[in-house]
């Protein structure tokens, strides 16, 4: 009987040990419910701290981009090395492969072209559809200083109090207009008031100067955004800097799937990000990898 007083069933009580409070291994992320901390430790490593997005939804706006033209044959071996995809739900659908184990950041904000103002988004996928894809967190672009900036802070916004319901996380992606400067100044505003407003992470561009100092005023996480096609030494030192100055890693696409040898730079990006490989040694193993492929 239960009530009954059977020293082997107290000792199983371990009345000695108290439970162990795990803390959570991501900035600013404490006072997070269970299921949203779940969801973003599938994103972020939680032995590293760190994430290697593989960004794969630029077809939202600019349609078949180089290197995207199929995605079932250039990004889908791609799959093993990454942390995590970033994707519309249009190809999660029709190439992701269901058995895959990788986490997914799911494009939520959309509605413009390369063809028109790119900052008037609205959102394009609503709750239900990204619980029902089983996805880690939500990406809305958030255009700081833009044509449409007070309505694509209003987006991520909504997205985070519809989130927060739910239990995902919403990745707040900062755009920069052509014209804008691009540099720690502004960097600083964009992520801070992204953080502000309640986004659980945030990716944005790398600067020279002072990245430092916007990783250490934005109060949530900060991964890397890759930007445009250069050669893959300075990609690789573009993000073992952006990792050794404060970012959580990195959501990168073109300096992966537009490189020679995809295989081999995805890998050589997590040994920056993951081993805190130096750029010369992540270099030679791109090479190495590269002769294989
Ligand atoms: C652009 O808005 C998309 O969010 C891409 O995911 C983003 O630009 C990252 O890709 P890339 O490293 O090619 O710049």
């Amino acid at each position: 009987m239960a009530d009954t007083d059977d020293s082997r069933e107290t000792h199983q009580y371990h009345p000695e040990k108290p439970q162990k409070t795990e803390g959570f291994f991501l900035k600013g992320s404490g006072s997070l419910d269970w299921g949203m901390k779940n969801r973003l430790a599938r994103i972020f490593n939680p032995d590293s701290g760190r994430t290697v997005m593989l960004a794969i939804d630029h077809g939202y706006f600019q349609g078949p981009t180089s290197g995207l033209e199929r995605v079932d044959i250039s990004i889908v071996p791609l799959i093993p090395y990454a942390d995590t995809l970033m994707l519309t739900r249009g190809i999660l659908r029709t190439v992701i492969p269901a058995s895959t184990p990788k986490s997914i950041v799911l494009r939520v904000s959309g509605g413009t072209s390369i063809l028109k103002e790119l900052s008037n988004e609205g959102l394009a996928v609503d709750i239900e559809e990204a619980v029902r894809l089983n996805v880690c967190a939500m990406a809305v672009q958030v255009f700081v200083g833009g044509e449409h900036e007070r309505e694509s802070i209003l987006n991520m916004t909504k997205m985070v109090d519809i989130g927060t319901r739910y239990g995902m996380p919403t990745l707040a992606v900062t755009a920069v207009g052509k014209d804008m400067k691009r540099d720690a100044r502004y960097f600083r505003l964009a992520t801070r008031i992204c953080a502000e407003l309640g986004a659980h992470y945030i990716k944005t561009y790398y600067v020279e100067e002072g990245f430092e100092t916007v990783t250490a005023s934005c109060p949530v996480p900060i991964v890397m955004a890759g930007g445009k096609k250069i050669p893959e030494f300075d990609a690789l030192t573009m993000a073992s800097k952006a990792c050794q100055e404060g970012a959580a890693g990195v959501d990168m696409g073109r300096n992966i799937f537009q490189s020679d040898h995809p295989i081999a730079m995805i890998q050589a990006v997590r040994a920056v990000v993951h081993r805190n490989e130096t750029p010369e040694r992540a270099f030679a193993l791109y090479e190495e990898l590269g002769r294989k492929e």
